[in-house]
C-alpha cells in the first residue's frame, strides 16, 4: 500500500492522538528510488520538516501525490501483520452470497469470526447456510469461527465471564445490536486466536469483494506504520486504531437516473461535525481544514490491537463507532478513582494507557445495502448520544485532555438542538444514551471460553457456534505457546518486528505528529 502522509499533521487530547487523514495513492506499489531513499533517518526528517512548512505556508493546498509526499507499505510487512489479525464479520439477513463475497475479499492469513444475528435458521439464506459457507472457506485452509448473537451458550458464557449486562434478561440471549456483536467477537476472538494481535471490523453488507481486501491491507499498513516509528523512536507501542474512510459512498439518484459518488455517507456527515468542532485545532476552530480534520467519526470498517480491544469499554449497537473517540478520552486515573479503561474500579492512579488513532482514506468506493432516512436518523442520533452523555465537561479526565470545557458545554447544546430540530427527539427528550459493556480485560475469558468448548469439540454451526480450521494452541502442554510461555513468545515476536522494521524505514509518523 502507498499512502499520502497525513497533510494536517496530528492532534493530541491526554492520552488519545488523533491523525489526519492519510489516502491509499496505490494498492501495490513497487520499491522507488525514493522509497529506497527514505531508509536513511536523516532524509526522512528532512521530509518532515518539509511537509510542516508546506502545511504552514500553504494551509489549503493539498500537498500532491510526488513519491516525497508518500509512504508504502511492502507486501512482505503487510503479510507480518496480517497473519496476525482476525476480522470480525457482523451479519443479520444479509445472502449468504453476499457474504462469501466479504470472505472471499479477506486475506486468507486473517482468520475469520463471523457474528450473525440472521433472523432465521433454515433455506439457502439462513443462518444454517451462513454458517456451511464459512466451514466452506476454512477447508481451503483458513481459521474461522460462526457464532450466531441468539446462541444460548454465548449469552451463557458472558454471564460465566461476569458480563452479565449484555444478556436480555427477558429472552436470557445476547442482545440485538451491531455493537454486541462485535463485542462477542472480541471476546472470541480473544479466546480462540490468542496468538493474533489485531482485531478488525467489516460489514457483510459490502458488495465490492476487492473494497474488503483493500480495507484489510490498509489496517495492516497503518499498523506496520506505527510499528516503524516505535521502533525508530524507542518509544513504547501504544494501543493503534486505524479507521476507514471510503473513497466514496456511490448513491443511486432516481431523479438522475445516476449513480453518484459522495463523499460521506447522511450519518457520517452529522456525527463527523460534531467531532471536527470538539477535536479543532486550538484557536482554529472554523477554518475549513477543521471541517475535515475526523472523517471518521462513524467507521464502521476499523481495526485495532487486540490490546486496545480488551481494554476499551465499547458502546451497544451503532453508537461503538463513535464512542470510541471518546472513551480514550476517558483513560484518565485520578487519585480515587479510575474511570474508562479501568471498569470504573477504585485503584492506585496510573499513567493512562497512549492510544493513537490513524484515518485512511481508500481507494475503492463503499457499495452497500441501500438504508431508509428513519435507520440514518436513529444511527446518528445513537452517535451523537454516545459523544453526549460521556462527554462531561465537568470530568477530571477530559480537563486532563485539554480540552475546553466552555467548548464541551456549548457542544451538547448544540448537538441537543440539532437532534430535536432534525426530529431525532422532542425538546424536552434527551439524546439516546448508549448502553456501555465493560472492558473484556475485566471479564472471566478463561470461564467464557470453558463454557463455549474447545475448538476441536466438534462444534460445527449446526447448533449456533462452530469452529473451523482453528489450530488451538491455547492449553497444549507441551506447546511453546502455553499461556505462561505465549507471553514470552509474543513479546519475542513483536521485539523481533520491532527490530526488523527499525531498519526498514523512517519515522512517519512522529515526523509529521511532534505532538504525539
Ligand atoms: N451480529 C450483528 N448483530 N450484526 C448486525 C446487527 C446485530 O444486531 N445489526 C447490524 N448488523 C450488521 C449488519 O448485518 C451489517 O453487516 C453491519 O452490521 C452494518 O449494519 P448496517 O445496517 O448495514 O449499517 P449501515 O450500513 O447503515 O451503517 C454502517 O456504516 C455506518 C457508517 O456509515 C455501520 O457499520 C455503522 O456502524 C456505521 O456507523
Ligand atoms: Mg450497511
Amino acid at each position: 500500500m502507498r499512502y499520502t502522509l497525513p497533510t494536517l499533521g496530528s492532534r493530541s487530547f491526554g492520552p488519545l492522538c488523533i491523525m489526519h487523514q492519510m489516502e491509499v495513492v496505490e494498492l501495490e506499489p513497487r520499491p522507488t528510488n525514493m522509497d529506497n531513499r527514505l531508509s536513511g533517518a536523516s532524509e526522512l526528517s528532512g521530509l518532515g520538516r518539509t511537509l510542516q512548512s508546506q502545511r504552514r505556508s500553504r494551509p489549503n493546498q493539498e500537498l500532491g501525490h510526488a513519491v516525497g509526499n508518500t509512504v508504502a507499505v511492502f507486501p512482505d510487512e503487510l503479510d507480518r501483520i496480517l497473519e496476525k489479525m482476525v476480522i470480525v464479520v457482523p451479519c443479520k439477513d444479509e445472502e449468504v452470497a453476499v457474504i462469501r463475497g466479504v470472505v472471499a475479499g479477506i486475506p486468507s492469513l486473517c482468520a475469520v469470526i463471523l457474528v450473525s444475528n440472521c433472523s432465521h435458521r433454515h433455506g439457502e439464506n439462513g443462518w444454517e447456510a451462513q454458517a456451511r459457507m464459512l466451514a466452506e472457506f476454512c477447508a481451503w485452509g483458513r481459521e474461522g469461527c460462526f457464532v450466531h448473537q441468539k446462541y444460548s451458550g454465548a449469552a451463557e458464557a458472558f454471564k460465566s465471564a461476569g458480563v452479565h449486562q449484555i444478556v436480555d434478561p427477558v429472552t436470557k440471549t445476547i442482545r440485538n445490536g451491531k455493537g454486541e456483536g462485535m463485542y462477542l467477537g472480541i471476546a472470541l476472538a480473544r479466546s480462540y486466536f490468542p496468538d493474533r494481535q489485531y482485531v478488525g471490523f467489516i460489514d457483510a453488507d459490502n458488495r465490492v469483494p476487492g473494497a474488503v481486501t483493500e480495507y484489510c491491507k490498509a489496517y495492516a499498513g497503518g499498523f506496520a506504520l506505527v510499528q516503524r516509528s516505535s521502533a525508530k523512536s524507542g518509544a513504547e507501542l501504544e494501543d493503534v486504531m486505524v479507521r476507514i474512510c471510503w473513497g466514496s459512498k456511490p448513491k443511486y439518484n432516481s431523479e438522475t437516473g445516476r449513480v453518484e459518488f459522495v463523499k460521506q455517507g447522511r450519518s457520517s456527515r452529522i456525527v463527523n461535525r460534531f467531532l471536527n468542532k470538539l477535536f479543532a485545532d486550538q484557536g482554529q476552530e472554523g477554518h475549513d481544514q477543521d471541517q475535515e480534520f475526523i472523517t471518521t467519526g462513524n467507521a464502521g470498517e476499523h481495526a485495532m490491537t487486540m490490546d486496545m480491544a480488551l481494554t476499551m469499554r465499547m458502546a451497544n449497537g451503532y453508537s461503538i463507532e463513535p464512542y470510541q473517540y471518546i472513551e480514550p478520552l476517558l483513560r484518565h486515573c485520578s487519585a480515587s478513582t479510575c474511570h474508562g479503561n479501568n471498569g470504573g474500579h477504585k485503584g492506585k492512579p496510573t499513567e493512562p494507557r497512549r492510544a493513537r488513532i490513524l484515518q485512511i482514506k481508500t481507494a475503492n468506493p463503499h457499495f452497500h445495502r441501500e438504508t431508509d432516512d428513519n435507520h440514518i436518523l436513529k444511527m446518528w442520533a445513537a452517535g451523537l448520544g454516545a459523544i453526549y452523555h460521556y462527554l462531561l465537561p465537568t470530568r477530571a479526565s477530559i480537563a486532563a485532555s485539554a480540552l475546553d470545557s466552555t467548548v464541551i458545554t456549548r457542544l451538547r447544546d448544540e448537538m441537543h438542538r440539532f437532534a430535536v430540530k432534525n426530529g431525532a427527539i422532542t425538546r424536552t427528550e434527551e439524546l439516546p444514551r448508549p448502553r456501555l459493556y465493560p472492558s473484556l480485560d475485566h471479564a472471566d475469558l478463561d470461564s467464557f471460553r470453558d463454557v463455549l468448548g474447545e475448538p476441536n469439540s466438534g462444534h460445527d454451526g449446526s447448533e449456533g457456534i462452530g469452529f473451523y480450521g482453528i489450530v488451538d494452541r491455547t492449553w497444549s502442554s507441551d506447546d511453546l505457546n502455553s499461556p505462561t510461555d505465549r507471553s514470552v513468545s509474543e513479546q519475542e515476536s513483536s521485539e523481533d518486528d520491532r527490530r526488523s522494521s527499525a531498519s526498514s524505514e523512517e519515522e512517519v509518523l512522529s515526523d509529521t505528529s511532534k505532538s504525539c
